[in-house]
């Protein structure tokens, strides 16, 4: 066991390494929240946010699925850490992602990244077989390599904010899925003050702003840079996008965040934006596909 832990730790060192490597800039403001950050892998903080989005999900489609039992899922960005798809399998689905990284790859940052889904595994307790790599597929989510009416549920967990054509991804999300087919996603919502993706990753919801970094800056100011791909989109074009292929089953805001730094003065320049929106850490949308349900024919 301990030679086992001391593995683990010595991959956490590799993915500090790898990341740093990978993503290093002279402005980088992530690099001292690693060591954090493998703090909450190893205490399982991280695994229990997966584990409780997880559950807020089986909450709220159980009333749609009609006693359906072991369903037929897309997980969507599966990311490299894999935590939906992990928990979806280890529950007993048939759980297929889709995801840019999903490339068999040996460098140091993947094998890092095996570590972690490991220790993913571990806390969460459940087999790390669950984490296997058996029904991944790298691709682009606009253009899903899936036959149509193929899925009971799609869902994707912080990655619609990436996806610079989400119109396109809503529509193949509609094609793949069968009539009455459910979609439930969690969106890191731009508008939020972790919304820029670049204040802190180790605080979720955000508490404290790093120094000298203004609330809301990539709402505003815009000093600090973006280090991933946004599309910048607000809550009511994903609403109307997700409305022009399927009934919304509900919206709701899952984690509020940035309440007590929203000033006045704040509020007044982004007047633009409602108090719910600026301080939506992540909303959650339900949509379902029209004509069938999900016990139908399986
Ligand atoms: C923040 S990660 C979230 C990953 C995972 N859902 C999780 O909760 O850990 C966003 C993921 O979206 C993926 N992604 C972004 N745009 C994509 C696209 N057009 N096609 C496939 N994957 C994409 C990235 O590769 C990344 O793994």
């Amino acid at each position: 066991m301990i030679v086992y832990l001391a593995g683990l730790a010595l991959g956490q060192l590799g993915i500090l390494f790898c990341l740093n490597k990978e993503y290093d800039t002279p402005m980088n403001p992530y690099l001292a929240e690693y060591p954090r950050y493998v703090w909450q892998l190893l205490a399982g903080v991280r695994s229990g946010m997966e584990c409780r989005g997880a559950q807020q999900r089986e909450s709220d489609i159980a009333s749609y699925l009609n006693g359906a039992g072991s369903l037929r899922i897309l997980d969507l960005a599966n990311g490299r850490l894999r935590p939906q798809y992990t928990i979806l399998r280890a529950s007993g689905h048939q759980v297929y992602g889709i995801d840019m990284v999903n490339r068999p790859r040996f460098t140091g940052t993947d094998l890092a990244y095996r570590v972690a889904r490991q220790i993913y595994a571990w806390r969460m307790g459940v087999s790390v077989q669950a984490a296997a790599a058996q029904t991944l597929v790298c691709g682009d989510v606009g253009r899903l390599p899936f036959p149509d009416n193929f899925f009971d549920l799609a869902t994707s967990v912080a990655a619609f904010e990436h996806f610079l054509d989400v119109p396109a991804v809503v529509a193949e999300l509609e094609r793949v899925l069968r009539p009455g087919g459910l979609v439930w996603v969690l969106i890191h919502t731009f508008a939020s003050p972790s919304g820029g993706h670049n204040v802190t990753f180790t605080e979720i919801p955000l508490r404290h702003l790093p120094e000298g970094v203004d609330a809301w800056d990539h709402l505003r100011k815009r000093r600090l840079p973006f280090h991933v791909p946004l599309n910048e989109w607000r809550k009511d074009q994903y609403l109307k996008t997700f409305a022009r292929h399927f009934e919304v089953l509900k919206h709701y805001c899952l984690a509020r965040e940035g309440e007590h730094l929203l000033t006045p003065e704040i509020q007044a320049e982004l007047s633009d934006y409602s108090v719910d929106e600026l301080t939506c850490g992540a909303l959650v949308i339900v949509v379902r596909k029209a004509g069938g349900k999900v016990a139908d024919g399986r």
